[in-house]
């Protein structure tokens, strides 16, 4: 690999002498490091030991005239191929993501037009504060690379998600990071053209997966939905800016980076789930939520006795897009999916008026287009329907949010 710029900004935490490993692993790797040390920093390393380490000189403050004079803030984010924030302290993740300049670090951040990776390090309750997982999920949905910390012990005593990763995979990153395709490097959004992210500021709520819906302790109600339809759809929501929410059912996906992820089982809880996370601008029902569900759920495993097979009573489930159609928060755009085997568009136009929704996907499942990697399907609303040609799931999933953002969007 040809050599890079990496600008690194190391901000105030206890973390903040792993980068002095990271900066020796950079320069090993043959890479260039200019470092930028944040007045908390300065008080766990020195500007010597980052200096000698880098070989480069090391900067700290904003209105040291001599330095503007010689290199602007504006050329210092500008010269570097990625900027790297290790330890990304709560302070400055929050600055960052409200856009505050109130140093050299956070001015250099706002000014850069280079990608940037976040290491974060912190207190466990620092990590897990709403603030903290608000600022992270908004940074990662302005094209910031944010890495999750490590779980353990923590210098603090505690123990939980927080740690500093190891240098290892830090710097497992930054390689990614510059080896990118084309450019080498991902650019981040244009935020001057604002049709890139039109769904900025709206949050957009996705059910996906199935329901699993207790007998007994070790056997439930099941079906062969995957959840990739709707994780390809909250993927591409956080894609063009949206606050993505995902209530899923069991499934073996692995969270779209950017997307706050809530893990349910049974119907009842992704109801709950899904009322919790209202109000939202729109929301898309994917799941193929379990219409019933064992009437009395046995507290021991049932045994077989040779004799009798036992009965399965059922009990209806709520239906959690009809409850969104007539909620008093109903989403300004309430879109639903009918899995069909037959007379899907006559079906899918009877749930869009039973179920008070605005839109109905609609797709044939008589194939295996459930767990299947493709999907084909029609459009329903009230001005009538839209037929989508056999594509992967993640296609459909990406038109059909243009479509949403078309609807509601600033774009
Ligand atoms: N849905 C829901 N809650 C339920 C059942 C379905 O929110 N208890 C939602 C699904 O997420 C989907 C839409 O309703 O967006 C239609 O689901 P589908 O299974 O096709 O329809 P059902 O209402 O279950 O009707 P039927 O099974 O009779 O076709």
């Amino acid at each position: 690999m040809t050599q890079k710029r990496i600008l690194l900004i190391v901000g105030g935490g206890i973390a903040a002498y792993k980068a002095c490993e990271l900066v020796r692993t950079i320069r090993k790797a043959g890479h260039a490091v200019r470092c930028v040390l944040t007045k908390g920093g300065s008080q766990f390393v020195t500007p010597l030991t980052l200096g000698a380490l880098s070989e480069d000189k090391v900067y700290t403050d904003l209105f040291d005239l001599k330095d503007e004079a010689e290199m602007g803030h504006i050329q210092l984010s500008r010269q570097a191929d990625l900027v790297v924030i290790c330890p990304a302290t709560a302070d400055l993740l929050a600055k960052m993501h409200a856009g505050i300049a109130d140093d050299l670090a956070t001015t250099l951040l706002l000014a850069t037009d280079k990608p940037v990776l976040a290491v974060p390090a912190m207190n466990v309750r620092m990590w897990q504060h709403p603030a903290t997982q608000r600022n992270v999920i908004g940074l990662r949905a302005d094209g910031v690379h944010v890495m999750d910390p490590d779980a353990g012990e923590m210098a603090c005593g505690e123990y939980g998600p927080g740690r500093l990763p190891e240098v290892e995979r830090i710097y497992g990153e930054i390689a990614h990071l510059l080896s990118a395709p084309s450019s080498g490097i991902a650019a981040q959004p244009d935020f001057t053209e604002g049709k890139h992210r039109p769904l900025y500021g709206k949050r957009v709520l996705v059910t996906a997966g199935p329901t699993h819906e207790p007998i007994d302790p070790v056997r439930y109600i099941a079906n062969r939905s995957s959840g990739r339809q709707g994780f390809a759809i909250a993927q591409a929501a956080a894609e063009l800016g949206a606050e993505v929410t995902l209530v899923s059912g069991p499934v073996h996906l692995t969270t779209p980076p950017g997307v706050i992820r809530i893990d349910v089982e049974s119907a009842r809880e992704m109801l709950a789930e899904v009322e919790k996370a209202l109000p939202a601008d729109v929301a898309i029902m994917v799941a193929a939520v379990a219409d019933w569900r064992a009437a009395d759920e046995a507290e021991q495993k049932i045994k077989k006795d040779g004799k009798s097979v036992p009965p399965l009573a059922l009990a209806e489930n709520p239906d959690i897009l009809a409850t969104l159609g007539k909620h008093e928060q109903r989403p300004a755009l309430l879109i639903g999916f009918a899995a069909e085997t037959e007379k899907v568009v006559e079906h899918a136009q009877a749930k869009l008026a039973k179920k008070g929704c605005d839109w109905i996907v609609a797709n044939d499942v008589s194939g295996d287009v459930m767990g299947g990697a493709n999907n084909a399907v029609q459009i329903i609303t009230k001005d009538g329907v839209e037929s989508w040609a056999d594509a992967p799931k993640d296609v459909i999933a990406r038109k059909l949010m243009e479509k949403i953002a078309d609807a509601v969007g600033q774009g």
